[in-house]
């Protein structure tokens, strides 16, 4: 019997999910489908229940329903621990005929530092521009592995200043539990050019998690001169060939990584979670270019 699968989010027309999961399937001979639901957060609610109820396999949740989806899944309990702390879930997985929820961003955070970038964070300096979701996932992710300071950075100031204080609260809290991301210090930092600069001549890291960088024309985030050449750089946004940050980054002589990696290790990890076989990485990769070349 055919499986089925899927990506709830609104909109979910640019998805490449479909395109990358489609070839996974196709590559590894399992007999499943992968469609895109496009599901107004009015409705998100029915439609989750109606996707349990025609029996789908497994799905991804994107912008805007991962943290409302957690929400939904709490009354039922149903949430891997990690997802619960990281307070979103973008992938469900169907057990004994309901949804569980996982949070497989963040694993794709840290293979896209360990594995593309191969830098070790622990003790170094880490920027965030952005405090939304992939912001959250980004600063969670890089609690576990030590860093020496995460400053956290946003257009919308307030904002800043609550994903800082989240991830302090959870820095303490694993302090409190002897586990490992031990009180990081987090500090938040208004987005002015010239604030952005003099943060980065300190910096090890720099992580894009803002939506700049998606349009055509859009404006660079920081101003090039600011990319010295110790910094490695992390951008969330995937263009073909690859990003203007990322090319600006390269041409100044910084490790940089778009985000493709990123992209293809949550759906890989995904992709484990619903049929319990190593994710064919290639081919998803593969499809993710190939889709985004012909845009
Ligand atoms: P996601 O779940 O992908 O993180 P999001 O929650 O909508 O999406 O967050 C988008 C991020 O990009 C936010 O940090 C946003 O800044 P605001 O909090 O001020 O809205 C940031 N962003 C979007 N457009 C931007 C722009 N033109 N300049 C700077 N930051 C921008």
């Amino acid at each position: 019997m055919t499986r089925i699968f899927g990506i709830v989010g609104y909109p979910i027309d640019h998805s490449l999910s479909p395109v990358m999961h489609g070839a996974a399937f196709r590559a590894l001979g399992v007999e499943a489908i992968y469609a895109p639901f496009a599901v107004p957060p009015r409705d998100l609610r029915r439609a989750l229940t109606a996707l349990t109820r025609c029996g789908v396999a497994g799905l991804n949740v994107t912008v805007p329903h991962k943290e409302a989806v957690l929400r939904l899944l709490r009354r039922s309990g149903r949430v891997d621990a990690e997802a619960a702390r990281v307070g979103a879930v973008n992938t469900l997985v169907r057990r004994s005929g309901r949804f569980v929820g996982y949070n497989t961003d963040v694993e794709g955070v840290r293979r896209t530092l360990r594995e593309e970038l191969r830098v070790n964070v622990s003790g170094k300096t880490v920027l965030i521009l952005g405090a939304g979701g992939a912001a959250r996932a980004v600063g969670w992710a890089l609690l576990g592995l030590r860093p020496k300071a995460i400053w956290v950075m946003n257009r919308t100031y307030e904002k800043a200043i609550r994903l800082a204080r989240w991830l302090d609260r959870r820095s303490r809290l694993w302090v409190a539990h002897g586990a490992a991301g031990y009180g990081v210090p987090t500090a938040s930092r208004r987005y002015r050019r010239s604030e952005l600069a003099a943060a980065l001549a300190h910096a090890d890291l720099f992580v894009n998690a803002t939506s700049l960088g998606l349009r055509e024309g859009d404006p660079l985030p920081l101003a090039p001169g600011a990319i010295h050449k110790r910094l490695v750089v992390m951008d969330l946004v995937y263009r073909a060939p690859t990003t203007a940050l990322v090319a600006a980054a390269r041409r100044r002589g910084a490790l940089a990584v778009d985000g493709v990696p990123m992209l293809v290790y949550q759906g890989a990890e995904s992709f484990r979670l619903w049929w319990r076989r190593e994710p064919p990485l290639d081919v998803m990769r593969r499809a993710v270019m190939r889709a985004l070349g012909n845009r």
